[in-house]
């Protein structure tokens, strides 16, 4: 969460900076800011609450001259969304300026003996305190600024990617990282920093991924100097970027997450793309091919996830258990960090993270690492912190997803897991060749069965006008599918604010069927798989208290359909593989009642993209 960007070099900063905060909104809109050193030596910071476009406004008829400068698009995590506590921050002197995404654990006391020395704060944030802690370091122990970062970081429990610039020093940003991502780009004598490479792709396809606890300073015309907290100096690896500049666009969508949706038959093609080989009966999945005896002398399988990423991991369970015979606990990762869970050095731990970033999840995975076992990670973000903490992973490959809502995300983690089920289940013997070419057969079928479904767009458009009046909904499902029926309650609530539960069908009868009556729309994940003659029976339940049916059945389905109000049709498929298709009509549902009710679909309120807190 927050987004960070600096820039230092010939070009009007200002410019750069608003850029890349329209590009890092995604990660934090509760406010935002920007701090510029201008040719007088003058340092000016400018901060609104809200949006970036609410920033631009403010800053319209102010001096935002220079070529230097930091910028901030923040989720609050310590003090009010507002304008005091929006950053960049000031030091006591206004000599410096900071901008931070992380959470400084300590601050409290790191507070408290600053104020000592006489220090106040305007904020509540833990961000000034790093700022002022800085600024006494630099002050007593008569050092520069970087000798002063890395002082007072050895001070700091948290986590941080922060930026900061001396107004009496124009000529240099210090920056540094631990547990936050930052990325430095570089440029022809000009550098560029931000929390991911979206800001930068404009402008260089040369970027250097800091590692934990790394400071580095960027000053013109001059190699980047990195060296550890501790000041031990590092050579600056300079990796190319594979991102372009079109996948950051909207490509004549209205909603990221609309373009994020019809992007599906492609990123699963992308995604299945040297891994399926339907001619030569091969799935190769490079990390289960180098690391083949780990998975296949697992003892067992703990997958962790937060969010749309569990109930990804949750559909492995199935995959895995049905085709691998091995026994796969799913986990959320904020529980699973801080219970004492029992990891062997024969497990096998799958993380799974669109982002890569994602701080439970993280935090979990260095759990399991320390207690031996096998770190698997499925990550969409090339060079993030879960993949490179990993021993081995996937990645998905379906480029940069910005709407909040994880959708085209979701598909490929699916199927990354699936394909990761069918080789260990292949190579355990446990899961017979026919079968398991029958199924890579119909994994290459899947990206159309994916187009056939988005051509009934205009029709769940239309349907979706309906539901204005809702207040809640009730998502079910069975078996593979009743994670999705997790996914499609979570996609709702999170960009319609509509209250929606996702349970397991046969579940209804336990309780939550006393909320049905005429007002409540019933989504029902029924395609023709194991246990569809179940699922009519929880239909059957439903209907005679009046819930109204909206169903996800397969084409030519009949008896679903006679007890739906609204039936939407997928393609018939392999039941492991349902899921990736039945999941369609639930995000275009989502999509367009939150469309109908007028909300920030690419930005809903509350939320951040990448979770870098815990
Ligand atoms: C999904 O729509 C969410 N925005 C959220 O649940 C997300 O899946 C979760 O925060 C995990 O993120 P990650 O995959 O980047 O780890």
């Amino acid at each position: 969460m927050c987004g960070i960007v600096g820039y230092i070099g010939k070009r009007d900063a200002y410019e750069v900076l608003i850029k890349g905060l329209h590009r890092l909104e995604y990660r934090g809109y509760d406010s935002a800011g920007i701090a510029l050193i201008n040719a007088g030596g003058q340092l000016n910071i400018y901060k609104s609450k809200g949006k970036v476009a609410d920033l631009e406004q403010f800053a319209a008829d102010k001096d935002v001259s220079g070529t230097i400068g930091i910028a901030h698009t923040r989720w609050a995590t310590h003090g009010e969304p507002n304008q005091v506590n929006a950053h960049p921050h000031y030091s006591q002197s206004e000599e410096l300026a900071i901008i931070h995404n992380g959470i400084i654990e300590n601050y409290a006391v790191l507070k408290q003996g600053l104020a000592k020395h006489g220090y106040t704060f305007r904020s509540e944030t833990d961000t000034e305190v790093l700022v002022q802690l800085i600024e006494y370091t630099k002050h007593t122990s008569a050092v520069d600024l970087r000798t002063a970062v890395q002082l007072a970081l050895n001070q700091v429990v948290g986590a941080y990617a922060i930026a900061v610039i001396d107004r009496k020093n124009p000529t240099q940003i210090v920056a540094a990282r631990k547990g936050s991502p930052l990325v430095v780009g570089v440029g022809d004598g000009e550098y560029f920093l931000a929390s991911d490479a979206t800001p930068i792709v404009e402008y260089t396809n040369r970027v250097i991924y800091l590692e934990d606890e790394e400071v580095v300073t960027l000053e013109r015309d001059r190699e980047p100097q990195i060296s550890t907290i501790t000041n031990v100096s590092k050579t600056p690896e300079i990796k190319e970027l594979e991102l372009t500049l079109s996948q950051l666009e909207k490509g004549g969508y209205p909603h990221f997450m609309l373009k994020e949706i019809f992007e599906q038959p492609q990123t699963l093609r992308d995604s299945m793309r040297g891994r399926v080989n339907v001619e030569q009966n091969n799935i190769a999945i490079s990390g289960f091919i180098d690391n083949r005896e780990r998975f296949l002398n697992a003892k067992r399988i703990i997958i962790t996830a937060c969010g749309t990423s569990w109930h990804a991991g949750l559909i492995a369970m199935y995959a895995m258990e049905e085709f691998a015979r091995v026994p796969v606990e799913v986990e959320y990762s904020s529980e699973f960090r801080y219970r004492k869970p029992v990891i062997g050095k024969d497990d096998v731990v799958i993380a799974i993270s669109q982002s890569g970033e994602t701080a439970d999840t993280l935090a979990a995975i260095q759990l399991a690492k320390n207690a031996g076992a096998f770190i698997f990670s499925i990550c969409n973000v090339v060079g993030a912190s879960i993949p490179r903490l990993s021993n081995s992973g996937c990645y998905t490959h379906v480029g940069p997803e910005i709407g909040v809502a994880s959708t085209k995300a979701f598909t490929a983690q699916v199927t990354a897991l699936t394909m990761l089920a069918l080789c260990i289940g292949r190579a355990k013997g446990t899961l017979d060749e026919p079968r398991f070419l029958q199924i890579l057969n119909e994994l290459g079928n899947i990206p159309d069965k994916i187009s056939q479904i988005l051509h009934q767009n205009d029709r769940i458009a239309d349907f979706a006008k309906t539901f204005t009046y809702a207040q809640n909904f009730i998502y079910l499902g069975r078996g593979y599918n009743y994670p999705v029926a997790l996914e499609g309650a979570l996609k709702l609530k999170e960009i319609s604010y509509i209250h929606a539960e996702g349970y397991p069908a046969a579940e209804m009868k336990h309780g939550p069927i006393a909320l049905i009556s005429q007002e409540m729309p019933v989504v029902v994940v029924a395609p023709k798989c194991g246990t569809y003659e179940k699922i009519i029976s929880n239909i059957q339940e439903i209907k005679a208290r009046k819930g109204r049916i909206i169903s996800i059945v397969t084409e030519g389905d009949s008896q679903v359909t006679q007890l739906s109000d609204f039936c939407i049709t997928i393609p018939s498929t392999e039941e492991c593989l349902t899921p990736i298709l039945s999941v369609i009509p639930l995000q275009l549902l989502a999509y367009h009642i939150a469309v109908v009710k007028q909300c920030d679909v690419d930005q809903p309120r509350n939320l951040a993209k990448s979770v870098t807190v815990e």
